[in-house]
């Protein structure tokens, strides 16, 4: 099969996924020779190759990259062709900062650190990181499950969190190789800005099955947002104070009766938590607005409302404001970059259920964007930002016509507009 999506180059997604299986066999029998390891289905992941492996009945996962590149973006032509790729490669997989060797790296400072808990890391050799595999649900998985406790679940991922914001985490990046591939205000602006995002964003939904009508719409709703949010991140503060856990999706928590254990890390630098609170309620946010059954996305929408009011009700009012406006234009750039993402992958690539919603609930999340952008750019703070934004989450997510509703607007946070 050859893709004809945007962009000049294209590479053929068999030769990329045997390649990376490829590499992840070799690793493994090298590691391992003769244990007869068993490598399962690829899972679908946004940027790498994931899949399971057995080795001697033991479950662990191996993550293999490709030049720092989101796979999708690597099928699209982004590293030139399929030769130029695998030419470009194998030094990649040799030098120091490969993205799965960070990891690893980060892994194994995060299990000194102790808390957040993370998967152990097995092993990294030849470009291929091996955790091993971790049981039981995620904070995902929960959320649409017991979606009336989607509150104490997201503030017990953000307890999970001071150390690695506070002093430790700081000392560790600063003699550590960040990944700032995963930064929202990166890959935002990695998508959105430069001279070929007009493209891009005109493209979106080409490849989904959506009536041309509707996909227009989209494309417009988001390409308003996308100008919004390019204004507002010259209000950002410098990215030089604080380490975030970097890729804070409710995917990425395991938890085992009381016990959560996180995958997946992306230290980096950042003025402050806000990030990881910005990520973590966003997709928060997302699981509600895909979710199938309107109490249900009521209840994860309260308890998103309930897990901001209690963290910013305990920051100093100065801080306060200031955090307030930057977590939600994160919010807003996470989730445009995630839309677009779902809506630009090839047709055949490998998604979750999640992404196939939001792909499916593409108007209404676009709908999201454009209102609380148009927010944004105007002068409220604090409070009555997030009394605005819930306001409007509220009106454009919900279809007005399905009734009983109830407001989830955080009420006790001081500081209201300017
Ligand atoms: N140690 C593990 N235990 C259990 N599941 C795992 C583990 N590692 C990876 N997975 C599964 O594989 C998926 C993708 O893994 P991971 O997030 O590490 O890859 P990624 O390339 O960062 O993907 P994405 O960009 O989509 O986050 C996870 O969401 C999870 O379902
Ligand atoms: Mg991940």
């Amino acid at each position: 099969m050859t893709l004809t999506t945007s962009g000049d180059a294209v590479v053929r997604a068999e030769e990329l996924y045997e390649a990376s299986r490829r590499a992840i066999t070799l690793t493994v029998d090298d590691l391992w020779p003769g244990r007869g390891a068993v490598l399962g289905a690829q899972v679908p992941s946004l940027t790498s190759y994931v899949c399971p492996v057995t080795v001697d009945g033991e479950e662990l996962f191996a993550k293999y990259g490709w030049l720092s590149t989101p796979m999708a973006s690597v099928l699209r032509g982004a590293r030139g062709t399929w030769d130029d790729v695998l030419e470009a490669q194998l030094p990649y997989t040799r030098s120091a900062d490969l993205l799965t060797r960070r990891e690893f790296q980060q892994l194994e400072f995060l299990r000194q650190l102790g808390r957040p808990r993370v998967c152990e890391a097995v092993d990294f050799r030849a470009g291929v990181l091996l955790t091993r595999a971790l049981s039981g649900m995620t904070v995902a998985e929960e959320i649409n499950l017991r979606p009336w406790d989607t509150g104490p679940l997201l503030d017990s991922v953000l307890l999970s969190l001071p150390e690695l914001h506070g002093e430790a985490g700081a000392k560790y990046i600063k003699r550590a190789w960040p990944i700032n591939e995963r930064s929202i205000v990166d890959v935002f602006l990695h998508q959105f800005k430069g001279p070929s995002a007009a493209g891009f964003v005109a493209d979106l939904g080409r490849d989904r099955e959506l009536p041309e009508h509707e996909r227009l719409v989209i494309v417009d709703l988001v390409a308003n947002a996308v100008r919004r949010l390019i204004r507002l991140t010259t209000a950002l503060r410098p990215r030089q104070r604080v380490a975030v856990y970097g890729d804070l999706k409710p995917e990425h928590v395991f938890l085992s009766g009381a016990r959560m254990t996180f995958i997946s890390p992306a230290l980096q630098w950042a003025a402050g938590p806000e990030p990881d609170v910005a990520k973590l309620i966003g997709r928060a946010l997302l699981l509600g607005l895909c979710h199938h059954e309107l109490r249900a996305e009521q209840q994860i929408t309260q308890g998103v409302a309930s897990t901001l009011d209690s963290y910013f009700g305990a920051l100093p009012r100065g801080e306060r404001l200031d955090q307030v406006r930057e977590v939600m234009v994160l919010w807003l750039m996470d989730t445009a970059a995630l839309l677009a993402t779902c809506l630009s992958v090839p047709a055949d690539y490998p998604v979750t259920a999640h992404q196939e919603q939001v792909v499916r609930h593409a108007r209404r999340i676009a709908t999201v964007l454009d209102r609380v952008s148009g927010l944004l750019i105007g002068s409220m703070t604090g409070a009555g930002l997030l009394d605005a934004i819930f306001g409007e989450f509220d009106q454009t997510a919900w279809n007005p016509l399905r009734a009983g509703r109830h407001s989830a607007t955080p009420t006790s946070i001081e500081g209201n507009d300017a």
